[in-house]
């Protein structure tokens, strides 16, 4: 169990799914926690603040505030994404899938001036990012641009480290399915993995975890996906 006390979190996107799991996790191993999503929120033992990644002055007005801090963790999906093939794509709706690649370089600008020297910044990917998947270009586009910022915002903002986290397949409140619809979906996604089944926040948090609290890591990226990418 790392040992997180004294240490202050402010997790984006921190309310559901994966940012959830991820905030229960540092609380639990010690930290301050401020949680940031756009919808109220109530989570015990952490302060939930409503913003909107994309909402600058309201994310320098949060950072001010706790100026400081040590760790952002940013797994806001940002807003909506667009699925489908690239011919037939609705293109207002592939642009508007980098709401996500926005708020990550948004939360990591106006953040990182505000955090202690020895911070450290996790964001989260995504395995279409490196791995074709039918319909999943727009998002797969999205995840590449975030992890080429991981990469490059390393140099720039070091000694505050940046490394990022890529799902595979998780079974989160992202997917509105239900009942046997949201099996199946799961079941067929996953069948052509290593290990075919979806993933769970917890398991992917526990990547955020590991970034977070291992100071010789910076610029990287950690595969959590079940064996998605080496198929
Ligand atoms: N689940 C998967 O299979 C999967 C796979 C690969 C990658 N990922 C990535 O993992 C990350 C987390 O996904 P998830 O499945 O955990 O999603 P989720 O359960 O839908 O949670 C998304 C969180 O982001 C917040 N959020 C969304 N837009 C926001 C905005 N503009 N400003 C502030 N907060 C915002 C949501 O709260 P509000 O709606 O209240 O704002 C919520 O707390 C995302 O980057 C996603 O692309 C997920």
């Amino acid at each position: 169990m790392p040992d997180f006390e004294n240490k202050k979190a402010i997790v984006l996107g921190g309310s559901s799914g994966i940012g959830l799991a991820a905030t229960e996790m540092l609380r639990d191993a010690g930290a301050e926690v401020i949680v940031g999503s756009r919808s109220e929120c109530d989570i015990d033992g952490v302060e939930c603040v409503q913003v909107d990644v994309l909402d600058r002055e309201a994310l320098r007005t949060l950072f001010e505030k706790h100026h400081g801090f040590d760790y952002l963790v940013n797994a806001a999906t940002g807003g909506s994404r667009a699925i489908g093939p690239l011919l037939e794509m609705d293109l207002d709706g592939f642009q508007n899938s980098f709401a996500k690649l926005w708020g990550y370089v948004n939360s990591v600008r106006l953040g990182v001036p505000h955090m202690s020297p020895d911070g450290a910044v996790v964001l989260i990917s995504g395995y279409p990012a490196r791995k074709w998947r039918s319909g999943t270009i727009a998002i797969g586009s999205v995840g590449g641009s975030v992890e080429a910022f991981i990469r490059l915002s390393a140099n720039e903002i070091t000694p505050v480290r940046i490394n990022g986290v890529s799902p595979g397949l998780i079974d989160t409140p992202m997917s509105p399915l239900e009942g046997e619809q949201r099996e199946n979906y799961y079941r067929d996604g996953t069948a052509a993995h290593l290990i075919p089944r979806a993933g769970t926040s917890a398991e992917v948090a526990s990547a955020v975890i590991f970034l977070l609290e291992n100071e010789f890591v910076t610029g990287t990226i950690v595969d959590v996906d079940g064996g998605a990418i080496a198929t």
